[in-house]
């Protein structure tokens, strides 16, 4: 007998000895692959649902699929734990899983590298790691020879891309590497991988992108946002006629926009913001019939904004802001018949917003900030006919008119309206009345007199209030207290999208990051105005408020006790009034209060022990002459206002009073930075000059 027949025999006998213990123990899974999945779940540190007391029969476990079709023992085919809490490590037995065609392990906690034999599963077609926390390098000499699909996206891989990738795996149509730290070059390779359909590399440190890629005919989604690429964007991108989706926002392409949209008529999504390109709008783009979103804002293009509508009749979404575009507002742009969201903002714009913008049935969110206009009268005679509006922003236009005073004026649908920095005149504009759904409302920097409505409790979902720096008089009318969506937490707030990412969160290459209007904190600013009268305790009922600002008015009257109620609130300033009395102990309950100021005003007694108030500062009290102590002078045992604040100052010494100045310095500058003051990764762009695009 030769080694090779017995060897033969020898497996026929193992193989049968194998299959009789199957029979013998019913069992019908594989089992090497019960022995592959029995040492891939030991690497493990978590159990996993529904594995650790089961039957031998792998077959039936959690996640796991056998194939039917071989009579003597079933394969594992597929193995699928996304988002199973697993932690750990992937051990190299994983791999003895011959038959594998899926593997997901996606949205778990597996940490540590691949092991290599991984990628050299012969039938492996689905591979789905993303969002998990592995590192390292993917192997150079991988050989997935059925691979259709390989997701590793949000992970911490790093080094360059696979040289061979095409070579060994010629089928694939899917591949997500972003949000990784992988860099240099994206391989030329990718060149021969001619099924290629979906190529996601977004999030990495790639820093240029080889001739090969225009040859992929059948691509479709390209994304390339948030990379380090740079230069020009070549023609080539004309040759991938396929492309549905095209997105190399943030990095640093220069030059201007070659144009070739012409040869991508399926091209419904194109987004080149936040890079430097020059030049005009090329005009195979304004006359795109495919078109559904353009974004090219943050880049320096210039020109007229001069799109044929009677092509572009797709197009929902336009944000074209924070470039140097110039002329007038175009009002062939109103026949855009689907135009939902536009956004010209930070332009060098001029005149007035067309007559012919009252046909844009389909708008829902206008951004025209910075953008030169003038005469708000009729713009906003011209905007009510926009039945759909949800969110206007004409801040930083419309330089001392006249805020109008038509009555008769009707947004009914409007969320979210800012028309700051214009130095308006006149006084609150009670069209606003009819604004039943306002959540939003930002009239700050103009110079509106005269007193605030009472009627403002008609604004049941209003959160966000800012009508600082105006010139209002009188006394804070009750309504402001009465806010139901600062009051009540049953109503849901959710707030409107902004249609635009302004500041892009979302890094996982497949969707677009929106920003709510609801990451704005919860806020009442009436700072700078010259309001008088006292501070209603039924402020007290405002349990939803993150910010309340009353400085720099001619508040007097003591502090409501009652102000304990607001028990989400992160900042209150009162300073620069004429407030009266003690500080009551009960505002030590706030414990999310981190900004607290009642400097300049009239108060005395002890300040409040306890709580946050042991971290604010000297600034937060200075400018009362009876305050006394913490951090001033001991009280009294019967205290006794009459410690003036040189004396205090020289109690303490000069040097005491700089570290607590730089300390309050510090926790000032520190909330700015944690997005305290100024709430992380919010849209203040559009809506407030202190933070604007850079244009
Ligand atoms: C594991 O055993 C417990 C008790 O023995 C039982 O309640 C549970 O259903 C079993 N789980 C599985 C997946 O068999
Ligand atoms: C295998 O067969 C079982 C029962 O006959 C069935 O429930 C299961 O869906 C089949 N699996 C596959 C992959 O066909
Ligand atoms: C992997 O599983 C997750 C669920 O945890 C699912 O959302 C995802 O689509 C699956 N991936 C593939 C490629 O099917
Ligand atoms: C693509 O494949 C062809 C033929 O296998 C080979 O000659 C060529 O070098 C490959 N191109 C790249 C960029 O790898
Ligand atoms: C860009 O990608 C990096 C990872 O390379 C990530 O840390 C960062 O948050 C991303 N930025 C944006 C705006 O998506
Ligand atoms: C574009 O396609 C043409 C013909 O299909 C080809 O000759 C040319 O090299 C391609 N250009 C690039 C940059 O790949
Ligand atoms: C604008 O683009 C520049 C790079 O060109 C980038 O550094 C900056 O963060 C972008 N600004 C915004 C608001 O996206
Ligand atoms: C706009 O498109 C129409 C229809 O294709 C065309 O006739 C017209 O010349 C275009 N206008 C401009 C300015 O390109
Ligand atoms: C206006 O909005 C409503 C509700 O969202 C929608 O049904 C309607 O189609 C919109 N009108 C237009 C012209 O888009
Ligand atoms: C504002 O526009 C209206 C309508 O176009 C016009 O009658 C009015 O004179 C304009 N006002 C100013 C100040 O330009
Ligand atoms: C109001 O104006 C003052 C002085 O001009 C300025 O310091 C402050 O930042 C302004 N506040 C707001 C909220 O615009
Ligand atoms: C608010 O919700 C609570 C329970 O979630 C419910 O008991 C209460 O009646 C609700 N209040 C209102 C005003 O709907």
């Amino acid at each position: 007998m030769s080694s090779a027949n017995l060897c033969l025999l020898l497996i026929l006998l193992v193989f049968s000895f194998h299959s009789w213990i199957l029979r013998s123990q019913e069992l019908t899974c594989n089992l090497n692959d019960l022995i592959a999945l029995n040492g891939f779940s030991s690497c493990l540190e978590s159990d996993i649902v529904g594995w650790s007391n089961s039957t031998s029969d792998c077959c039936t476990w959690t996640g796991v699929t056998c194939d039917n079709s071989t009579a003597l023992s079933q394969r594992v085919v597929s193995l699928e734990l996304g988002s199973n809490k697993l932690s750990g490590k992937i051990c190299d037995s994983l791999a003895g899983l011959h038959q594998l065609r899926i593997l997901n392990l996606s949205h778990n906690l597996l940490r540590g590298s691949l092991p290599t034999k991984l990628f050299h599963m012969q039938n492996l077609e689905v591979l789905d790691l993303s969002d998990n926390d592995f590192v390292g390098r993917i192997p150079a000499e991988s050989h997935l020879s059925s691979i259709r699909y390989v997701d590793i996206s949000k992970n911490s891989f790093f080094g360059p891309m696979d040289k061979n990738l095409c070579k060994t795996s010629p089928h694939i149509q899917y591949l997500d590497l972003s949000s990784n730290n992988f860099f240099g070059e994206v391989s030329p390779a990718l060149g021969n991988c001619t099924s290629l359909q979906n190529l996601i590399l977004a999030g990495n440190n790639f820093r240029s992108l080889p001739k090969g890629i225009f040859q992929l005919q059948h691509l479709s989604v390209l994304h390339l946002h948030n990379n380090s690429f740079s230069g020009p964007l070549s023609d080539g991108i004309g040759n991938l006629s396929n492309l549905v989706e095209l997105d190399i926002s943030s990095n640093s392409f220069t030059g201007v926009l070659p144009d070739v949209f012409g040869k991508l008529q399926k091209l419904e999504q194109f987004s080149a913001s936040s890079n430097k390109f020059t030049g005009i709008l090329p005009i195979s783009m304004v006359n795109s019939p495919s078109l559904i979103k353009l974004d090219l804002h943050n880049n320096t293009l210039n020109g007229p904004i001069n799109l044929n509508c009677s092509v572009m009749t797709r197009l929902m979404s336009l944000h074209l802001g924070s470039n140097n575009f110039h002329g007038p507002i175009p009002h062939s742009m109103s026949s855009c018949k689907s135009l939902s969201m536009l956004h010209l903002g930070h332009n060098n714009l001029r005149g007035q917003v067309p007559y012919r913008f009252k046909n844009l049935q389909s708008l829902k969110v206008l951004i025209l900030s910075r953008t030169n206009l003038v005469n708000l009268s009729s713009t906003l005679k011209i905007l009510q006919y926009c039945n759909n509006l949800t969110v206007l922003i004409l801040s930083e236009n419309f330089q001392e008119e006249q805020m109008p005073t038509d009555v008769n004026l009707q947004f009914r649908t409007l969320q979210v309206l800012s028309i700051a920095y214009c130095e308006l005149r006149g006084s609150f504009p009670l069209w606003l009345r009819g604004c039943n759904v306002l959540q939003f409302l930002d009239l700050s920097r103009n110079h509106l007199s005269g007193s605030i409505p009472l009627w403002f409790n008609r604004f049941k979902y209003l959160f966000y209030v800012d009508l600082s720096n105006n010139s209002f008089t009188g006394e804070i009318p009750k309504g402001l207290t009465e806010l139901e969506g600062l009051i009540d937490m049953n109503i849901s707030l959710e707030g409107p999208s902004l249609g635009f990412p302004l500041f892009r969160t979302a890094t996982d290459g497949a969707t677009f990051g929106y920003n709510k209007i609801w990451s704005f904190p919860p806020t009442m600013d009436l700072s700078y105005n010259i309001l008088s009268g006292p501070i209603l305790p039924t402020f007290g009922n405002l349990r939803r408020l993150h910010v309340l600002n009353l400085n720099q008015n001619h508040l007097s009257g003591s502090i409501p006790e009652s102000l304990s109620g607001m028990t989400n609130l992160e900042i209150l300033d009162l300073s620069h009034n004429k407030l009266s009395g003690e500080i009551p102990n009960s505002i030590v309950q706030l414990s999310f209060l981190s900004k607290f100021s009642v400097a300049y005003n009239e108060l005395y007694g002890e300040i409040p022990a306890g709580g946050q108030f042991m971290t604010f500062p000297y600034s937060s009290f200075e400018g009362n002459n009876g305050l006394c102590g913490r951090i001033y002078t001991p009280c009294q045992p019967e205290h006794a206002p009459t410690i003036s604040r040189g004396e205090q100052m020289i109690i303490f010494g000069s040097q005491f009073a700089y570290g607590v100045v730089t300390g309050f310095l510090l926790t000032v500058t520190i909330c700015f930075m944690s997005g305290w003051i100024v709430p992380r990764g919010a849209p203040f762009g559009v809506l407030n000059p202190r933070q604007t695009d850079t244009s």
